[in-house]
C-alpha cells in the first residue's frame, strides 16, 4: 500500500522557469485538490510534533501559503494559529522585519499582542527555499520574546542551503 510519504509526493507538480527564468518551481496546489493527500500532510505534521514531544501553544503560519496547512495542524493539537503577514495586511499595532527572497525582497509583519513572551511556537510554511523567509518569521518570534520549538515545511529546496541560515530545527516531509 501506498504511504503516506509518497501520496504527498505524487501530489507536488514542478515548473520549471517560474516566475523567473531559472527557477523550478515546486507546485502544492495538487496537494490542496486532494483531502487524501491534504489529511496525510497533516498527520505527517502531527505525528513528528507527537513523536518528538514537542511542547506548543501556538502555531505560527506564513504569509501566503503556511496559512494552508498551519490551522489544520493547530486545530488537531487543539492550540491556536497566529498570521505572519506580508507588510500592511494587518490593523492594530506591529511588529516587522525586512528579508530578501528566492526572487525579490519582502518585509513580514505580526500583531505586536499575537505572541506573550515565553509562549512555545511551532512556524509552519509550505517550502523552505533561501530560508530568508524562515528567519524573518524567527526574528518576529525572537522580538516577541517567543520560545521557538521549530520549524516545519512540506517541502524542502536543499540547493539553496536554507536549512544553514536557520537556528531552530527544521523538519521538511519532502526534499527536492
Ligand atoms: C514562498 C514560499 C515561502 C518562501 C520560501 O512564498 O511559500 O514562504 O517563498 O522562500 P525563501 O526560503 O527563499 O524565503 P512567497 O514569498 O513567494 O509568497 P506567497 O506564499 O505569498 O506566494
Ligand atoms: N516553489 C514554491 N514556492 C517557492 C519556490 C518554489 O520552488 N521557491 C521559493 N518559493
Amino acid at each position: 500500500p501506498e504511504g503516506k510519504l509518497q501520496l504527498v509526493q505524487r501530489h507536488v507538480r514542478a515548473f520549471p522557469d517560474f516566475p523567473k527564468k531559472g527557477i523550478l518551481f515546486r507546485d502544492i496546489c495538487p496537494i490542496l485538490k486532494s483531502p487524501a493527500a491534504l489529511t496525510a500532510v497533516t498527520d505527517l505534521f502531527e505525528e513528528h510534533v507527537r513523536s518528538r514531544q514537542l511542547q506548543v501553544d501556538l502555531i505560527v503560519g506564513l504569509d501566503a501559503r503556511g496559512f494552508l496547512f498551519g490551522p489544520l495542524l493547530a486545530q488537531r493539537l487543539g492550540v491556536g494559529f497566529v498570521l505572519v503577514r506580508k507588510k500592511g495586511k494587518l490593523p492594530g499595532a506591529t511588529v516587522s522585519v525586512a528579508y530578501d527572497l528566492e526572487y525579490g525582497t519582502a518585509e513580514v509583519e505580526i500583531q505586536e499582542d499575537a505572541v506573550a513572551p515565553g509562549q512555545k511556537v511551532l512556524i509552519i510554511d509550505d517550502l523552505l527555499a533561501t530560508g530568508g523567509t524562515l528567519l524573518a518569521a524567527c526574528e518576529l518570534m525572537k522580538k516577541q520574546q517567543a520560545d521557538i520549538q521549530g520549524c516545519m515545511v512540506v517541502i524542502e529546496l536543499r540547493d539553496l542551503k536554507g536549512a544553514d541560515r536557520l537556528k531552530p530545527h527544521i523538519f521538511s516531509l519532502l526534499q527536492y
